[in-house]
């Protein structure tokens, strides 16, 4: 008899802790979820617009942001490149404002920081993940020339740029150095897809305003 008791009692704790395992692992996917919604763009980032966009580039900024439903019925994201300061991630800002005023869903991210939330999501949160990372209309990787992380890292950021590319959901990237850098970094074929495919390519120079 005590036998059978301690035997239901050890079986309802397993039953409490699998609940709790679940529920632990629930929030972490609606951090997660969160941390890759609109609320990821950062205070500098907040006041953005068209009108904040260097002058070389304002109207390939406006024209992209004017046409935003088309571009995102292609597919078709932004590829910004070059020297440090010249302004690429405030144009990245404006576009985000600007589709989020439109309704649209836009996240922000640089690489290192979504390849560091897909670790927190452990390999359990495997497919949870991806599947959000695909799911705004619109996010922004900056600093994809970054990408530090394991060969297994950059695996997976270049399954995230997969995903969204099979999607159709744009991706508006920024990097500072060299095509064939960037391309050796994440890989060909991410490289491809972030570049190819009615992509705006939009080089910035000049000096920096920092
Ligand atoms: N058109 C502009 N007029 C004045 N200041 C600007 C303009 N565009 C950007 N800035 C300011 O210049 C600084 C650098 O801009 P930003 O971060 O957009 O450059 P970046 O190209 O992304 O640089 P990095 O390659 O180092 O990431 C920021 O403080 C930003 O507010
Ligand atoms: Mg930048």
């Amino acid at each position: 008899m005590v036998d059978f008791v301690s035997h239901l009692i050890c079986r309802q704790s397993a039953i409490e802790q699998k609940r709790l395992a679940e529920i632990g692992r629930a929030n972490k996917q609606r951090d997660l979820a969160e941390k890759l919604s609109g609320a990821g763009i950062p205070p500098r980032g907040k006041g953005a617009s068209v009108a904040s966009v260097g002058e070389n580039y304002r109207e390939a900024v406006l024209g992209y942001c004017q046409s935003l439903k088309n571009r995102l019925e292609r597919g078709a994201g932004v590829f910004m490149f070059g020297g440090k300061g010249t302004g690429k991630t405030t144009a990245a800002y404006a576009i985000l404002n600007y589709a989020a005023a439109g309704g649209y869903s836009v996240a922000y991210t640089t690489a290192l920081g979504l390849i560091n939330a897909y670790k927190a999501a452990g390999y359990e949160g495997h497919d949870g993940f991806i599947k959000k990372a695909a799911e705004p209309d619109f996010m922004v990787i900056d600093e994809l020339d970054k990408a530090h992380g394991s060969p297994h890292d950059i695996v997976i950021l270049g399954e995230i740029i997969d995903v969204r590319y099979r999607q159709q959901k744009p991706i508006i990237s920024c990097v500072n150095k060299a095509f064939n850098v960037v391309e050796q970094m994440i890989g060909e074929y991410a490289f491809d897809r972030i570049t190819g495919d009615g992509v705006m390519l939009l080089e910035f120079n000049g000096d920096s305003y920092r």
